[in-house]
């Protein structure tokens, strides 16, 4: 699907299409996981929409909301979800963020041309607690985050594993991997997304400090000085994430994506025997006695 060159990434890189496959058992999901490459699948998502446009008529009209532009999260802006809602929905692609949405943050120090459109991050079962009954499809409770309470988390200070995105379209997640050295898989509830991935093998071709970087140290997509960037042996894995559409993230690959339309997408974190030490290790790592 054709979306603006601008939010392409500016270097070149050696595409490889991420594969969509088809999955009969448990077995055979976990034998695609354990290769630790990502992969596509076709599944029904109809019910979780249904699900999720009931959480949405329940939320309350004063219910506020912060709003980041993207990553890199260089200003936090706060307002009512039903004005982010008409933001997301409506035809329009000019506004930067929502009517009556204000300033309570700005990160200093950030210095890129590019503005990108605001975009509620991480909506949670607090607020949309149907999403807390999503399973994945054969792995459902073979993940072992699912085996953990809600007040388990809570308590201690463990980010949920379950993840709500209303994205407007053209909205950017610029580089980054996410927390914990979990794999994470995305349902694609409606609408559309463009996603490029990057293996941990190439981490430091995007990481180079010789052209504008993010504040989490990754370099901006999206910014015409990356044409520069010597990435002749960089690969980079990319496809349509289309409605109906389920993606697999391997721990610590790097994703950056595009909203091709406004939509709605889930995620979910995902601990495995692969990768449970490395999870145990980063979230004990962090902590002070
Ligand atoms: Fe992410």
């Amino acid at each position: 699907m054709c979306f603006p060159l601008k939010f392409k990434p500016k270097f070149n890189f050696k595409s490889i299409t991420i594969p969509e496959i088809s999955i009969q058992s448990k077995e055979d999901f976990i034998f695609h996981i354990n290769k630790n490459t990502p992969f596509i699948l076709n599944v029904d998502l109809s019910q979780n929409l249904s699900v999720i446009s009931k959480d949405i008529e329940k939320v309350d009209n004063d219910c506020l909301i912060n709003t980041y532009d993207s990553i890199p999260y260089s200003e936090i802006r706060e307002g009512y979800f039903l004005d982010y809602l008409n933001y997301v929905f409506s035809d329009s692609c000019e506004k930067k963020y929502p009517k009556n949405f204000n300033l309570i943050e700005k990160r200093e120090g950030y210095d890129s041309n590019e503005e990108f459109r605001h975009y509620a991050l991480s909506l949670n079962q607090d607020m949309f607690p149907s999403i807390s009954n999503f399973k994945i499809p054969f792995l459902s409770d073979e993940n072992y985050l699912l085996q953990l309470t809600q007040t388990f988390f809570k308590e201690n200070n463990i980010t949920s594993p379950h993840w709500l995105f209303i994205h407007p379209k053209y909205s950017v997640s610029n580089a980054h991997y996410d927390h914990d050295c979990v794999h994470t898989v995305i349902f694609q509830i409606k609408g559309s997304k463009k996603i490029y991935l990057v293996s941990p093998e190439f981490h430091e071709y995007i990481r180079n400090v010789n052209f504008p970087l993010l504040p989490n140290g990754f370099n901006d997509f999206t910014d015409e000085k990356l044409e520069n960037l010597p990435t002749e042996n960089l690969s980079v894995w990319e496809g349509d994430l289309n409605e109906n559409q389920l993606i697999f993230i391997p721990k610590k690959w790097v994703h950056f994506v595009v909203g091709i339309t406004s939509g709605i997408s889930y995620s979910q974190d995902i601990v495995l025997k692969d990768n449970f030490n490395e999870w145990m290790d980063s979230i004990f790592s962090k902590r002070v006695i």
